[in-house]
């Protein structure tokens, strides 16, 4: 089994980045979270982040017949981007959503995401731990089809 895992935009600032909200681990112990949860479940892996758009939309049409699941925090692109929902439906890779904070209770505009349209499930609000629930979760989801 093998899983792209995809980083929106800011989260690259992640250690410096709000830590109130966004906590002080950086990206790199993010990406060895990621890591050493596919490396014990036994699952291949390549990790992608960008601030880009279009660069997202590009990797996830890339990844059509290559991975068998996607995990993505697109992070400010989750309550704006058409394209990227449109890009996961297109694939039709089963896909988790992850979120650090818990969308739902922050400001209005970051309760609503485009991509849970296409998502099988949604984890918010876990912090970094979202990240290993959801590479689990959906293993098993896969797993179960
Ligand atoms: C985020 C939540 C988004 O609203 C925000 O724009 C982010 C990060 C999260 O992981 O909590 O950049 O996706």
């Amino acid at each position: 089994m093998k899983f792209l895992i995809i980083n929106g935009p800011n989260l690259n600032m992640l250690g410096i980045r709000e830590p109130s909200i966004y906590g002080r681990q950086d990206f790199a112990a993010l990406l060895k979270l990621c890591g050493d949860t596919c490396d014990e479940a036994g699952i291949e892996y390549e990790t992608f982040q960008s601030n880009h758009e279009g660069d997202i939309v590009d990797k996830i049409q890339q990844a059509y017949g290559v991975f068998d699941g996607i995990v993505i925090n697109p992070a400010a692109y989750t309550h704006t981007s058409v394209a990227i929902l449109d890009a996961l439906k297109a694939v039709g890779i089963p896909t988790a959503e992850v979120h650090i904070s818990d969308i739902n209770t922050r400001e209005e505009f970051r309760k609503f995401s485009y991509v849970s349209l296409a998502a099988k499930f949604t984890i918010a609000g876990h912090g970094l731990d979202g990240y290993r629930e959801a590479i689990l979760r959906l293993k098993d989801l896969i797993e179960a089809n």
